[in-house]
């Protein structure tokens, strides 16, 4: 990989820290004030920092142009939706749009760096769209879109506000999809499989390799590793919440995400972000220790 080119990947892990002393003082006393249940909302310097970074991506990558929806108000999820569907102390402005952005980012990083190009994919399925957060950032691209979710509000409200560019299905907790087999290039699952129990992800990991064509790959968030408790290290996996329904919260250890991926991909790529969720990328080249 070119010099340029890694270093711009690099800029992609963080936004530059702000030189102003009196604005470092400021945010450690708005971090010590501010409820924990906004402890991951992002700032405005942050929306922007990221907002770029994908803006040149698009043009240096692609040739392509930023969608005009990909910053619009409009697709802001209310309070009862957001919360519904992400959770409760989500409903920021500016965090859907600073988050959309990054995720993106580090989908393309890893999509990159293993020689998948979206201008050339066909169909794309967004696997737990939610309110369409990550996958406005896939307009910009003349792929076929299509997402699906299972809660009814993310149905309604992404149907709302994208469904004149994506197909919407609202579909099952249990698969299998409405989908032929070998269907897609390339699906995206952001925040779903961290919310997924441990038990249900062997089959819905099957259900995405069925649906996509050999030579696609799936890209997906599992959990920060660094958040397994100890005493799950060694069984690899761990669950929270489970009576909070779909914002449970599932742990693996990267090496149980290697095996249960493994079982349906080949090719994989796991990226650890400081303090955030991990981002893979599984090829389906055949391989997998369940290939078939
Ligand atoms: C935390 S939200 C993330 C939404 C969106 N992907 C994003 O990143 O903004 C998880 C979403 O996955 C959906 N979901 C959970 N399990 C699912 C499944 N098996 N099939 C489809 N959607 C699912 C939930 O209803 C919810 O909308």
């Amino acid at each position: 990989m070119p010099a340029t080119e890694s270093s711009r990947q690099q800029a992609y892990e963080s936004p530059p820290r702000s030189s102003s002393l009196a604005r470092r003082m400021g945010r450690r006393l708005s971090t010590f004030f501010r409820p924990k249940l906004h402890h991951k909302r992002m700032s405005r310097r942050e929306a922007t920092y990221w907002k770029e970074a994908l803006r040149a991506l698009y043009l240096s990558a692609y040739g392509l142009t930023m969608h005009p929806l990909e910053s619009d108000a409009s697709i802001v999820p209310p309070k009862t939706v957001i919360e519904v569907v992400q959770g409760r102390g989500k409903d920021d402005p500016t965090t859907f749009f600073a988050s959309g952005y990054r995720e993106t980012l580090r989908y393309h990083t890893l999509l990159r760096a293993h020689g998948f190009d979206v201008t050339r994919m066909r169909r794309m399925l967004d696997l737990g769209v939610g309110t369409g957060r990550v996958l406005v950032h896939f307009l910009p691209f003349a792929i076929e879109r299509h997402g699906c979710d299972v809660a009814p509000e993310a149905y309604a409200w992404t149907s709302r506000t994208l469904g004149a560019y994506a197909t919407l299905h609202q579909t099952s907790l249990r698969p299998e999809l409405p989908f032929a087999d070998d269907f897609f290039d390339l699906i995206i699952a952001t925040s779903v499989f961290t919310h997924m129990p441990y038990a249900a992800q062997p089959a819905w990991i099957r259900e995405l390799r069925r649906v996509l064509a050999p030579g696609g790959c799936v890209l997906a968030t599992v959990q920060d590793f660094a958040k397994l408790p100890c005493e799950a290290r060694e069984r690899g996996w761990h669950e929270t919440g489970a009576e909070r329904g779909i914002h449970m919260r599932t742990f693996l250890s990267e090496s149980k995400v290697v095996e249960v991926w493994g079982a349906s991909f080949g090719t994989m790529d796991v990226r650890a972000y400081p303090r955030g969720q991990a981002f893979l990328l599984a090829v389906n080249d055949g391989n997998g220790h369940l290939a078939g």
